[in-house]
């Protein structure tokens, strides 16, 4: 039989994204060596450096060129000589929006033996997924500036909702609940009390989709309560749907519940198209070029990136290997103190992939 292959669109971007990213496609080449599937990465130096260089952000011909692939793995953007937005807008927001990437999905999962600062809370209270919609609300980027830099100044920033986007963002959510069979309990998390258009229009919606879903239990939550839930209660969510801003803002919150930035991934996902896959924690220039900075949220997306393109035994495997490694030899990881270095840490989750039976 003629062995699969995948070309992903590999972006390792800026600050620590090439670190991190060296060390997930590591994994993935080893998960398809043991599964009979091949990996051909077609690497774009988009970014910072690139920008200063060239002044180019994205052009029309390389974003034509990604988008030719299964799937697109992203390190991150984002450089301290370049002005805050233009890579972020010009680059990840730019793929998200161009490509329909409806859907930003980020699991919130605790792993045995990973500290957190919460002292009660254990793996079997924390896995949960946010669901944030990806191309609308605040980061539509509607809105403008009058008299700038003058007293008179007037800048206003519009957040869009429409039907269509709220309603395949809750549906997308539903699904995924039901898939999930754990409590099957789905949460919206708004602010209806203040936000009486935006909100208003997501309740309806989920009210008027629920009822199309009879096994899935509905919840409801403003953004600033659950913020509080999530930290004394997280074993109450199951699955959360919310805008693309408290999206953003929840989820690093979220991942203080799994362990730091270092251990959260994110998808983002159009179900009918191009995916793309990135630990969510951005560049951490600081930290670039140190062979410091834990790796296994780029791990994690690359892990993601496999199940969603349907090699979901080489994800479990990974898994798996990440768990192990976590218990066994990162005992306690905080960020920035895991006792190994970036690529050692890709190697180890190597190697227990590639002694692994099966
Ligand atoms: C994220 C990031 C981005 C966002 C930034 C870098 C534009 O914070 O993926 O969460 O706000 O979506
Ligand atoms: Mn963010």
């Amino acid at each position: 039989m003629k062995q699969k292959q995948y070309d992903i669109a590999v972006i390792p971007g800026d600050g620590t994204g090439p670190e991190v990213i060296a060390e997930g496609i590591k994994v993935v080449e080893a998960a398809s060596r043991k599964y009979g599937f091949q990996i051909f990465c077609h690497r774009y130096d988009l970014g910072g450096e690139r920008y200063k260089k060239t002044g180019e952000i994205l052009s029309d011909e390389v974003f034509e060129s990604i988008k030719a692939h299964h799937a697109i793995y992203l390190g991150a953007v984002g450089h301290p000589d370049v002005p805050p937005g233009v890579l972020e807008k010009g680059i990840l927001l730019k793929l998200r929006f161009e490509l329909d990437q409806y859907i930003n999905m980020r699991p919130v999962k605790l792993y045995p033996g990973v500290e957190i600062p919460l002292k009660d809370k254990r793996p079997e209270d924390i896995d949960f997924v946010v669901i944030r919609e990806n191309t609308e609300g605040l980061y539509a980027g509607a809105g403008g500036c009058l008299r700038r830099g003058t007293p008179h100044e007037v800048a206003i920033q519009e957040s869009i909702s429409t039907r269509t986007g709220v309603e395949r963002c809750i549906r997308y959510a539903f699904d995924l609940c039901g898939q999930r069979n754990q409590a099957k309990k789905l949460t919206l998390c708004g602010k209806t009390n203040v936000l009486t258009y935006a909100f208003d229009l997501w309740e309806r919606t989920f009210k008027e989709v629920a009822p199309d879903y009879p096994d899935i239990e509905t919840d409801y939550a403003h953004v600033d309560a659950l913020c509080m839930w999530m930290m004394m209660n997280p074993e109450r969510f199951d699955v959360i749907v919310t805008d693309n801003m408290f999206g953003d803002i929840i989820t690093d919150l979220g991942a203080v519940l799994q362990g730091g930035m270092g251990m959260a991934a994110g998808a983002n996902i159009n179900p009918e198209g191009i995916c793309m896959f990135e630990p969510i924690s951005g560049s951490a220039p600081k930290y670039a070029g140190q062979n410091s900075v834990n790796p296994i949220a780029a791990i994690l997306a690359a892990q993601l990136m496999l199940d969603t393109l349907g090699e979901t035994e080489a994800a479990q495997l990974i898994e798996m290997a990440v768990m192990k490694v976590l218990e066994k030899d990162l005992k306690g990881v905080t960020a920035g103190q895991m006792g190994y270095s970036t690529s050692d840490v890709g190697d180890l989750i190597v190697d227990f992939i590639e002694s692994s039976a099966g």
